[in-house]
């Protein structure tokens, strides 16, 4: 198996790293131990498995290969939370009871950073749409929506 050396910057920590060729950003990052990102299908089809690049940008870290992530900067869900603070969009998902299990939230909160990134005032039917990628097996996503225009509102400073 070919390997190359990468470095990644992950959560602002950087990491010089050997990788197969053929090994996915997933992988890699949950072998170092940021295992907030979740490997659901491993397919591309639901989106636990999203992470940022440059703080804005989402990803499927199950389908971009590591070696192709050289040199990028990657947010996590671990790296969200800033001196013992949450950020406005994990808080709005627990004030709107968003999370049941828990398994596609990670997925769900870095979704809709890059949602609120691109477009700060998204409509009901936007959010939506945007969240087609992300699956939820307990929640029904009413709640998720509500929580993702909850975030909206308090990142804009109104508050629903
Ligand atoms: S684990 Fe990546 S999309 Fe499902
Ligand atoms: S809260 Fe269980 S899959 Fe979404």
């Amino acid at each position: 198996m070919k390997t190359r050396d990468i470095t990644l910057h992950i959560n602002e920590e950087k990491y010089n790293l050997t990788v197969d060729a053929n090994q996915t950003l997933l992988q890699v990052l949950r072998s170092i131990g940021s295992t907030g990102t979740k490997y659901g299908c491993g397919t591309g089809e639901c989106g636990a498995c999203t992470v940022l690049v440059n703080g804005k940008t989402s990803i499927l870290a199950c389908l971009t290969l590591a070696a192709l992530a050289d040199g990028m900067h990657i947010t996590t869900i671990m790296g969200l939370e800033k001196d013992g603070e949450l950020h406005p969009v994990q808080q709005a998902f627990i004030d709107r009871h968003a999370i049941q299990c828990g398994f596609c939230t990670p997925g769900m909160v870095m979704k809709t950073i890059s949602i609120l990134e691109e477009n700060p005032n998204p409509t009901e039917d936007q959010i939506r749409h945007e969240l087609e990628g992300n699956m939820c097996r307990c929640t029904g996503y009413e709640k998720i929506v509500d929580a993702v225009q909850h975030a909206r509102d308090m990142m804009k400073g109104e508050t629903r």
